[in-house]
Order: C-alpha cells, then sequence, then structure tokens
C-alpha cells in the first residue's frame, strides 16, 4: 500500500511514498476444500461439516476447511495410537531423526509457498513470514531432529521413553511456527501426534500435512485435525491422549486445566502476557525505540510476549514518547503481502472488535490514546499502531492483554519501583530492559518474574531456547532441551 503522509517532527518535504511491492502469489496452490489429515491420508469429516478460512487483509474466502467431530478425533487419536505402538515407537531413534530432518528440508524448499499463504491466512506481513515465522520453524524440525537419538544425553543418568499420543492445540498468531514448537519434539521424543490449528489459521498446518506426506513419515504419527474449540476440547478430553500441549488465551487454558485434573495426563500451558519493556536513562534511545517499537508492533501485537507495556524512566519520557510517535508515523500498515508493509491485517473480526473495545475502554478510564495517522484500506481488519499514556497500574489496558498493536505507556523514578510495578500483574511470560550498565540488567533479569527477558534487544527467538511462563501465562517450557522433558518418560 503507498503510504501519504506527513511526519510530525521529522521534516521529509512531505513525506515518502513508497511504490507497491506485492509478492507474487501466483505460484500458490491452494485447493477449494481442505479435508482431515489422518492416518497419512486427506479424508473428509465424518461430521459432514465445513467451515471457511478467509483473508483478514480482504475478506475474501480462501477455502472451506474439514470441521473435525468427536468422531473424527476419535479415529484420529487411534490412528496416533496404533502407529506409536506398532510403528514409531519401535523405529531406531536416528530413524526418527531423518523423518524429522526431511520435514525441516522440505519445509525450506517450500518456504516462499508456506510463506504466502501464512501472510494470506492470517494477516501477518510477508516480510515477517518470511524472514521469521518459515525459517524459525523449520529451524525448530532441525533443532529436535538432532535430539532424536541423543536423548539418554539430554537426560543423563536417565533413560528416556516416549510417553505415546500427544494432542496438541495451537492458536493463529504463529500458525506454522506453534506447530513446529509443538510436533517436532514430540515426534523427537518418540511421540505420535494429533495437532488441531486455530480455525482461522489453518491453511499452513495442512500445507504441513502434505509435507508430512511428501517426506514419507509412517502414516498415523502426524494427524492434522482442523475445527474450533469443540474440536480442541474433544482432543484434551480423549482418554487416548497421554500429553497435551496448548498455546493459545489464559481463558482457555484455565478450562484445560480443570478438564486434566485427576487424569494422569502430562500437559504443557503457553497462555497469555503482558510484558514490562523498561527503559533507563542510560539506555541508547534510538535503539531502545527501535525495540519499543518491534515489541509491541511485531505481528500487529497478535504477540504472546509481547512487549505491550512500557516503562520509561521519567527523565527521558518525553524524548522517548515524541520519538516512538515520530516511529510509529513512518510504519506502513496495509497488505499484508507488500514487502513495504510492517504492520498487517488483524488477524479476525472478533480479535479487531476485542481491541476496539479495548481502546474505548482506555479512553474511558482516563488514558490518552494516540495513533499515527496513516491510511488503512477500506476492506478488512485493521488498526493503527496506537498507545496510550495517562494511565495507571489498575487501568484495564495495563493489566489486560489486548493482542494487538495498542502499548500502554507509564513512567517511572527507582529501579524497585519499576521492578513492583512489572511484576504487579497476572501474568509473567516476558519482559525487556533498556540500559548501558550491565548490573542493572542482571538485577532486572533476577527479579522480574517472567519466563523470559531480553536485555537490549526483544523479541528474538531460537530453537535452542527455552520459552514459557510463570503464574497466568501457563506452565512447562517449550524450546531447547526444556522443551523435550514434556514429551519425554524417565526410566519408562
Ligand atoms: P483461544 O484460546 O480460544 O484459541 C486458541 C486455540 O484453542 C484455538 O485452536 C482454538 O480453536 C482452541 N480452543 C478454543 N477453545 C477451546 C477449548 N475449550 N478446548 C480446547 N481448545 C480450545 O483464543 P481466541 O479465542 O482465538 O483468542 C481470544 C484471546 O486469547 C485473544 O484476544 C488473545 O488475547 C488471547 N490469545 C492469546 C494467545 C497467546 O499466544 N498468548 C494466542 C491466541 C489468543
Ligand atoms: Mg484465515
Amino acid at each position: 500500500m503507498a503510504k501519504k503522509k506527513t511526519i510530525a517532527g521529522l521534516k521529509f518535504n512531505g513525506g515518502w511514498d513508497y511504490a507497491a511491492a506485492p509478492e507474487s502469489k501466483d505460484h500458490i496452490r491452494l485447493q477449494k476444500q481442505y479435508d482431515l489429515f489422518i492416518d497419512g491420508k486427506f479424508v473428509a469429516p465424518k461430521s459432514g461439516k465445513y467451515f471457511d478460512t478467509i483473508n483478514p487483509a480482504t475478506e475474501v474466502k480462501l477455502a472451506a476447511v474439514a470441521e473435525a467431530g468427536t468422531e473424527d478425533v476419535d479415529i484420529a487419536v487411534k490412528a496416533a495410537r496404533k502407529s506409536y505402538e506398532q510403528v514409531w515407537s519401535k523405529l531406531p531413534a536416528r530413524e526418527r531423526g531423518k523423518y524429522i530432518f526431511r520435514i525441516a528440508r522440505i519445509m525450506q524448499e517450500r518456504a516462499r509457498e508456506l510463506a504466502v499463504i501464512e501472510s494470506m491466512d492470517g494477516g501477518k506481513p510477508i516480510r515477517e513470514s518470511r524472514d521469521i515465522d518459515v525459517p524459525l520453524a523449520a529451524a525448530h524440525f532441525f533443532y529436535y531432529a538432532g535430539w532424536a537419538d541423543k536423548l539418554d544425553y539430554a537426560m543423563p543418568g536417565a533413560r528416556a521413553g516416549s510417553l505415546g499420543v500427544a494432542g496438541q492445540i495451537i492458536p493463529w498468531n504463529f500458525p506454522l511456527l506453534m506447530a513446529a514448537w509443538k510436533i517436532a519434539p514430540a515426534l523427537a521424543a518418540g511421540n505420535t501426534v494429533v495437532i488441531k490449528p486455530a480455525e482461522t489459521t489453518p491453511l499452513t498446518a495442512l500445507k504441513l500435512a502434505e509435507i508430512i506426506q511428501e517426506a514419507d513419515l509412517p502414516p498415523g504419527v502426524v494427524n492434522i485435525i482442523t475445527g474450533a474449540g469443540a474440536t480442541g476440547a474433544a482432543i484434551v478430553n480423549h482418554p487416548g491422549v497421554d500429553k497435551v500441549a496448548f498455546t493459545g488465551s489464559t481463558d482457555v487454558g484455565k478450562i484445560i486445566q480443570r478438564a486434566l485434573a485427576g487424569t494422569d495426563k502430562k500437559y504443557t500451558l503457553e497462555l497469555g502476557g503482558k510484558a514490562a519493556n523498561i527503559i533507563f536513562e542510560d539506555a541508547a534511545i534510538d535503539q531502545a525505540v527501535e525495540g519499543i517499537i518491534n515489541g509491541i508492533f511485531f505481528n500487529q501485537g497478535h504477540v504472546c510476549c509481547a512487549g505491550s507495556r512500557l516503562f520509561v524512566q521519567e527523565s527521558v519520557a518525553d524524548k522517548v514518547i515524541r520519538k516512538l510517535k515520530d516511529r510509529m508515523e513512518t510504519l506502513v500498515v496495509g497488505d499484508p503481502l507488500d514487502k513495504n508493509t510492517d504492520i498487517g491485517a488483524i488477524n479476525s473480526k472478533p480479535q479487531l472488535e476485542k481491541i476496539r473495545q479495548f481502546l474505548k475502554i482506555g479512553v474511558n478510564e482516563g488514558g490518552t490514546l494516540y495513533q499515527s495517522s496513516c491510511a488503512v484500506p477500506s476492506k478488512g481488519y485493521w488498526c493503527r499502531p496506537t498507545l496510550f499514556t495517562d494511565v495507571s497500574q489498575s487501568s484495564r489496558v495495563v493489566q489486560e492483554e489486548i493482542f494487538g498493536p495498542v502499548l500502554a505507556v507509564q513512567t517511572f523514578r527507582t529501579i524497585e519501583e519499576v521492578i513492583e510495578k512489572a511484576n504487579n500483574i497476572p501474568y509473567g511470560l516476558s519482559g525487556g530492559v533498556w540500559t548501558d550498565k550491565g548490573s542493572r540488567i542482571f538485577k532486572i533479569t533476577g527479579q522480574l518474574r517472567a519466563g523470559v527477558v531480553w536485555a537490549n534487544t526483544y523479541n528474538k527467538f531460537d530453537p535452542t531456547s527455552p520459552f514459557g511462563g510463570y503464574k497466568e501465562s501457563g506452565m512447562g517450557r517449550e524450546g531447547g532441551l526444556h522443551g523435550l522433558h514434556p514429551y519425554v518418560k524417565i526410566n519408562a
């Protein structure tokens, strides 16, 4: 989308226009309708039901997708069980590793196709799906493929066995990447999988099903079934599932935790967040501003670890906020397939409504709302980059996860004050600190009750690094060595 605007504070002779640079979608093959991927084949759902997935940037339907009912879930879990008992758990570990490597390599070969479909189905900018989601997804398969035949070294002194069937439910913000986070460690540890992508973004998971076929994985090792919450609940509650892995909202996480209480199913929950991104007066301010932008506007703010609460030391607050507003003016909102785009489409209409609701709540609570002045397309779901000042610890826009491009800004004077404020929240997933002082970094990272704290950077991910939360942000870790543990039975 071309960008026309004057940039407040900075003089660019009336602003710059970028020529459109759209990524081609001519090479993308999408079927009109997708069935369930069970036991190595695409099969029609017993439920007989299908639902549409649309492109949130255009509101145009992309495909109809099967809705798995309880009977379909049962068939998928049984296929996973049979394949676990008869094939996968009997394979030498290094053979399992070869299959996982193969998936990683085919993902790389088909990276462009995956990136374009990810952006079309979910609204994220192609720059992100191309440079982050897809390469990182492949990297997770590569990483865990390497562990498959080294589990005894991963857990020294113990014999690492598999659990059985993993039931996995993933959200819509990083569809392919979350599928990789879930499937790769499960397979490496010798389990089979029934996984459900989110209802607004099922297409890259279905493309992954094609890749799994191409990789010639034994039938039933990975089953990919589509549907909404009821399908997810049927997976969680199926007695044949040995381990549940969920990423999504804290509300659903609580439902799942209640459902699993009293069962012997293992589970991990990656839930919401409301991270503090903390800027000290001695920070490199321009870099910090980039980090703030990346922290909250990456993937439209649909990020569980988004830096959605900004804390700026009072002495530099005016400067940081002015620079932040200038930088927000330069962000390009629009066509996710355009390589110039910084902020794509909001993932769905309900999510846009939720964000708008929070904008009203923030204003009604006395917050001052600031949005960049960029144009947004008339069709599709869009939200301009937004920040709130004049908010306090008790404001709902400070306490609750909005999951959109909305930043709540507060100031602080002392390190003790900011630690107290940062931790005074139901969540504890991530955080950021910007300062020139190493000792301050160590103090903050030691005292923030958050699973990940980035120092002088933000939103950096790597398959070798564990990720997960405290408090209502969930339990268990994914990624790295830690990410193997939930899929392993010790001394089985
Ligand atoms: P959600 O938690 O309902 O959806 C996540 C996944 O769980 C989807 O695959 C969904 O089909 C499935 N699901 C829904 N209900 C289920 C149930 N009872 N049992 C098992 N699986 C179930 O999230 P939703 O409704 O799409 O988004 C609502 C809010 O949740 C967002 O506005 C955002 O604040 C938060 N959210 C947070 C995420 C995170 O990674 N922290 C990811 C997605 C949403
Ligand atoms: Mg969609």
